[in-house]
């Protein structure tokens, strides 16, 4: 389509003009890419005829509806005590959120004006000018409408409207309305599945085309070798293949060139597009001399590359070219569930179809990885104050709590960019489920449900720390028989869209008995889709691949560990952990205080003790339940509720877990003693080891130390080593004495520190310490803030807590008489004066 110069200088402004409104805060997904593009997000009206005849108020967009009702003071904070059971106003009546703009939308032009509406929670019908365009029911679907015939020049309404009964077959997180770690409501959806709030959550814009529109641009990377079973080196590789697929949609016929260009490779594609939706598909070659690989935290950088794709209508001005960028990473990843370290079996398994039974691992560029880190739940039931540096912490949090994986579990949402993007540049490596779980949030293969997850797997694919989706969490619970689905709807539908990952049926499953390469687990794209293992209805019982058929001769283990009961110490009883005359009843600040303490360290000494007996096994990945909070509890996450409101820390404050964590049970080398003395030093690392063990029993009373064990240790190259050792423990007595492991690297830098306890905190005989603390007034060049700590008695599980933003260096440790230097690290929005004021220190000794 050739256009008249007058035209193309309008067009020029308009570029202009959208330029400066594209958004980019992290929490906004990428847009169609047109010619011009307009958001309609900040602030709209809000009104209610039943609720309100004569009354507009403010609203956010994109927000939610319950944000809005406590910014207009309609309703209290929602999760103040009970509010958020009796704060109903969203739900007892229809609402509607407008807003005016103006366009310079032309209809002479023969260009298309689009509406966009990136995320609308829980079903809501939309206008423009009072015509009806339709109704939009999948909060994780983007909906587009066409609006050149009713677009008007100058001012134009828009009107979302939120109707109570509209159904939306559970095509909405499905935690909203509770789950066991989240506040059960009392509202529920027009099929029965708990609600709360509901609203425009992501962005609204309009999108002028003028020859063709990127809808989704999508780079799949495939590694162009063998199998890796070792290490692939830098620069010494087979390369990779970038499978560029550019979604074109265009109003009518029209023809141009697709250029997709990089660092690494730069193709174009002339094309005649038939009018409607198009794919334009580029090869580009990515040789090793020209990259570096994408590695997980802890095994190298994280190298990552911009891949932009562009496309101009024949004789058309630069102007209205349409173009898209998104960053990619170099990674080979594999699902490993046989014997790959037999050279036999990899050539014998090349091309053969369906997951074997072995046990479960992941291979990186050809590196046994022990996978560990945790289930990532939204951090959000209110989407309106959801925070793009807030999801950024997380990760960053997760990164240096030793982790390497986490999960986006099925219950909840499709998360926001930002988070992905901090995924790829941290290297943690991402297990996918589709937003379905149980409790009404189960598939149907239903064109929205097919739409939606084609959306979202063009939109996420891009992403190198994704490496596997699966289908839903437990969902086969549920279904039962019909284990079918997700076979062939939605992980045939997802396969389909993605052929460069690896692939589950669900969380857990029994794994595929065709569709799959054996070797990597990725779609073979047979024509008839995947198929889930057929005579077997019942949900895999957490085995064969959680307690492994075993991988008898992986990096060096001799036989199969199944659990050990005696590593590490098994402290009972447990129903009295604290103490029999706890009053769990009691109210009042200092009750509070001591509940909250004794429910994050109660949770972290469980979870170490069962993540050690774990890793004391040939175990090559652990995710806990869970990484965060979605409201402000003690609950299961090792991080509180993150969102930055009044008390609360960014990305979310640590608890106790979190840094036992950091400091010892995800460490790459960690050790650790079971109850006769029996001990591990594991190397998980991608590098051999070579350091020393010590092990010393620290006395409660007077915190003297007694070294029972110090020796050099030597181990090859992680995942997976184990050496065992015994400490002599006859002298030992956990109500008197806490046992230390700590490992040191040949440089004598301590690895891992790992406080050990042989008896319950009740039976620990603790003095009464009274510990001073200290902050400095200087700060370090690196932002950090000297903590001092003093005390001449010694005191267990010291814990320090602030409001300030950030974090410390150590925190849950034991305190040797004497004083103690700990550093804070800041977050973002850090207020030295707040952590001087705010600082509180507490120990066991107050606690029992
Ligand atoms: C419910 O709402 C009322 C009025 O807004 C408020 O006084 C009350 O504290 C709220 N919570 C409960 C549990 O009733
Ligand atoms: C591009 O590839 C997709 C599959 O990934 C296919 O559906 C589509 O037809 C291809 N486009 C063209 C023009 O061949
Ligand atoms: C990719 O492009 C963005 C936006 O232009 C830029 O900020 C970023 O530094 C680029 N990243 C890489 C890896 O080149
Ligand atoms: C796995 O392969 C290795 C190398 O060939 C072999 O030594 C080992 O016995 C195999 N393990 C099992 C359980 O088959
Ligand atoms: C100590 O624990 C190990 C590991 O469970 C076990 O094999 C051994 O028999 C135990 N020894 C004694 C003396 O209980
Ligand atoms: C706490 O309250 C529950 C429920 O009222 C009661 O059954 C229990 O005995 C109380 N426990 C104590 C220690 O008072
Ligand atoms: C462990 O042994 C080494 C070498 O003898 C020694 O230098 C070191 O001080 C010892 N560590 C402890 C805690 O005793
Ligand atoms: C450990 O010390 C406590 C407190 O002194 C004592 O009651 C207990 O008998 C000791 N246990 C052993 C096994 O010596
Ligand atoms: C703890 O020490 C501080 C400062 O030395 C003192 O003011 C306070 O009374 C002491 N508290 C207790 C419980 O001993």
């Amino acid at each position: 389509m050739v256009r008249g110069s007058v035209l193309s200088v309008a067009a020029l402004v308009a570029v202009a003009m959208a330029l400066g409104m594209v958004r980019a805060d992290g929490l906004v997904d990428h847009p169609i890419a047109g010619s011009a593009i307009n958001y309609l997000d900040g602030q709209w009206e809000l009104s209610s005829f039943e609720f309100a005849p004569d009354r507009t108020f403010k609203a956010q967009v994109p927000g939610d509806l319950i944000t809005d009702l406590q910014n207009n003071d309609l309703i209290g904070d929602p999760l103040y005590e009970l509010n958020f059971k009796n704060a109903t106003l969203w739900n007892d009546y229809d609402w509607t959120y407008t807003t005016t703009f103006t366009s310079n939308y032309d209809p002479s032009s023969g260009a298309a004006l689009w509406l966009v509406l990136d995320g609308v929670k829980m079903g809501a019908t939309v206008s423009v000018n009072n015509e009806m365009l339709g109704s939009v029911t999948d909060q994780f679907h983007r909906y587009t409408f066409d609006i050149s015939e009713l677009v008007k020049s100058g001012e134009n309404e828009l009107q979302i409207i939120f109707i109570n009964d509209i159904h939306t077959d559970g095509r909405f997180m499905a935690c909203t309305g509770g789950w066991d770690w989240a506040p059960y409501t009392t509202t529920e959806s027009y099929e029965g599945a708990l609600t709360f709030s509901r609203g425009i959550w992501k962005s609204v814009y309009t999108v002028e085309i003028d020859g063709a529109a990127i809808t989704h641009f999508v780079p799949h990377t495939f590694y162009r070798g063998e199998y890796p079973a070792t290490r692939l080196e830098e620069h010494a590789h087979d390369g990779f293949a970038v499978q560029a697929h550019v979604h074109l949609w265009s109003k009518t016929a029209t023809s141009g060139t697709v250029t997709v260009t990089s660092d690494f490779d730069t193709q174009t594609l002339k094309v005649d597009l038939p009018g409607g939706d198009y794919i334009a598909n580029l090869t580009l070659s990515a040789n090793a001399a020209d990259i570096d690989l994408w590695w997980p935290s802890g095994y190298g950088k994280a190298a990552l590359y911009n891949v932009t794709a562009s496309f101009t209508a024949d004789g058309a001005l630069q102007a209205s070219t349409a173009s898209a960028t998104r960053r990619i990473g170099f990674r080979m990843f594999a699902l490993v569930t046989g014997n790959d370290t037999d050279p036999e079996y990899r050539t014998n398994n090349k091309y053969v179809d369906g997951t074997d039974f072995h046990g479960m691992y992941w291979r990186v560029n050809g590196l046994l990885i022990f996978s560990r880190g945790a289930n990532m739940i939204p951090m959000e039931e209110l989407e309106g104050r959801m925070n793009a540096e807030a999801h950024r912490q997380l990760v960053v949090s997760a990164r240096d709590g030793g982790m390497n994986t986490l999960r986006v579990w099925g219950g909840g949402i499709f998360l926001p960019d930002v988070w992905y993007d901090t995924c790829d540049e941290m290297g943690i490596l991402v297990y996918h489920d589709m937003a379905y779980a149980q409790q009404g949030h189960s598939p149907s293969a239903t064109a929205t449900q097919d739409a939606e997850l084609r959306h979202q797997i063009r939109r996420l694919s891009h992403h190198p720390s994704i490496v596997m989706y699966d289908g839903c969490n437990e969902c086969q619970v549920v279904i039962g028989t019909d284990t079918g689905i997700y076979a062939t709807f939605v992980m045939a539908v997802v396969a389909e869209e993605d052929p460069s990952r690896a692939v589950w049926a669900s969380c857990p499953s029994l794994g595929w008995a065709t569709g799959v390469n054996r070797l990597t687990g990725q779609p073979n794209r047979s024509p008839d889709g995947l198929v889930t293992h057929v005579g077997t209805t019942t949900l895999e019982t957490h085995g064969p691949y959680q307690h492994g058929s075993g991988f008898p001769s992986v990096n060096g283990g001799a036989t199969l560990s199944p659990f050990d009961p005696n590593i590490p110490t098994t402290l009972t009883p447990t129903e009295a952990y604290f103490g029999n005359d706890q009053d769990l009843n009691a109210t009042g600040e200092t009750a509070f205080k001591r509940q909250l303490y004794q429910c994050m360290l109660g949770q972290a000494l469980e979870m170490k003790s069962n993540i050690e007996t774990r890793r004391g096994t040939n175990q090559f990945g652990i995710l806990v339940w869970q990484l965060n909070e979605i409201w402000p509890t003690g609950g299961w996450g090792s991080l509180e509720y993150g969102t930055p409101v009044q008390g609360q820390v960014i990305g979310g404050r640590w608890k106790p877990l979190h840094y036992f964590m950091k400091k010892s049970v995800y460490a790459d080398v960690m050790a650790t003693c079971g109850t006769n003395g029996t001990c591990y030093v594991k190397n998980d690392s991608p590098s051999a080891f070579s350091g020393r063990v010590v092990v010393e029993s620290l006395a409660l009373a007077d915190g003297s130390s007694t070294v029972l064990f110090n020796q050099t240790v030597s181990m090859a190259t992680g995942a997976g080593i184990t050496k065992w050792f015994n400490v002599d423990l006859s002298n030992f007595n956990g109500t008197k004495a806490l046992l230390r492991a700590t490992v040191q690297s040949g440089a004598g830098q301590i690895v891992s520190d790992n406080i050990i306890p042989f008896v319950t905190p009740a039976n620990m005989q603790v003095p009464a310490a009274n510990i001073t603390v200290t902050v400095s007034d200087s700060t370090h060049s690196d932002g950090t803030v000297d903590v001092v700590l003093s005390s001449q008695k010694p005191a267990a599980y010291v814990v320090l807590t602030t409001t300030a933003q950030g974090r410390f260096s150590d925190n849950a440790f034991f305190l040797t008489p004497g004083s103690h230097v700990v550093q804070f690290v800041p977050f973002a929005g850090f207020d030295h004066d707040e952590l001087r004021r705010t600082i509180r220190v507490e120990h066991l000794a107050q606690m029992l």
